[in-house]
């Protein structure tokens, strides 16, 4: 399938075919192409679940609010993002890229390259994602506030700011993930009418974790209409700016 066609082929899909079983190692797969999705600062902070087990998607329904997408999946994925393992992901960084400075640029480069990554993933970052019971994002507000009267800097810094960071590259991993289905011929349905909380309880997730996005899977019943697209007029949302 050309990227047009599967853009065109991925619908929002709200009742599943029963007698259409999908591979769940087909769906690991995509779930590893959706590796391949941009994060902020590469800092890849998302957990994909990937409940196979039919008895533990039954369990979901009602906590996804009794949506037939949940209770006619064959398969589903909770998408959480996992601010807590921030620093760990930074030593991943920082080890990556002292290796992949040597394999990219000449010698002479290395000592100011590793140095810069080295600086960001131990300074910047940590200033970034650092909570202190929710404290350090006030701080970090009035800082950048201050700072800003004097040069550019990124005004995303309240603790609110960072969940978005988080929450934007996780549902990039998402509709990566959507698109693989589509190409791999599967339907799927991405989610937010969920109790997160009752999410969380039943697959035993850690306080820390918070739930992003659940995706039904499976593949579409043809009995079922779709119906067209609405989609409002492009003119109305495109802004050209320059020639
Ligand atoms: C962030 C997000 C949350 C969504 N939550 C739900 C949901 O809880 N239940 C549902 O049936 N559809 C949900 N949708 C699907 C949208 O309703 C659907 O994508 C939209 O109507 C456009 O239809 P299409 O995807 O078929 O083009 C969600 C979509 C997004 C992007």
């Amino acid at each position: 399938m050309s990227l047009e066609q599967i853009l065109q082929h991925r619908r929002a899909i709200r009742y599943y075919d029963a007698q259409q079983p999908i591979s769940a190692d087909r769906v690991e797969d995509c779930l590893k192409l959706a590796t391949l999705a941009p994060t902020s600062s590469n800092m890849q902070l998302w957990h994909a679940h990937h409940i196979t087990d039919p008895a533990v998607i039954q369990q979901l329904v009602p906590a996804c609010l009794g949506q037939t997408t949940v209770s006619t999946a064959q398969q589903l994925v909770v998408f959480t993002v996992e601010p807590s393992l921030y620093k760990e992901r930074c030593q991943q960084n920082i080890d990556f890229q002292r290796e992949n400075i040597k394999r990219t640029y000449p010698q002479a480069k290395w000592e100011k390259y590793t140095a810069l990554q080295t600086s960001y993933y131990t300074k910047v970052i940590p200033f970034l994602y650092s909570r202190f019971f929710g404290l350090w994002g006030g701080v970090r507000k009035v800082i950048s506030t201050f700072a800003g009267w004097f040069r550019p800097i990124p005004r995303q810094m309240t603790e609110g700011a960072m969940d978005t960071v988080l929450h934007k590259s996780c549902a990039l991993v998402a509709q990566t993930f959507m698109l693989a289905m589509s190409e791999a011929g599967y339907d799927t349905c991405p989610i937010e009418g969920f109790d997160a909380h009752r999410v969380k309880r039943i697959l035993g997730l850690p306080c820390s974790s918070e739930v992003s996005l659940i995706v039904s899977c499976g593949i579409r019943q043809p009995s079922r209409p779709l119906g067209d697209r609405f989609r409002v007029d492009f003119s109305s949302q495109y802004h050209r700016i320059g020639e």
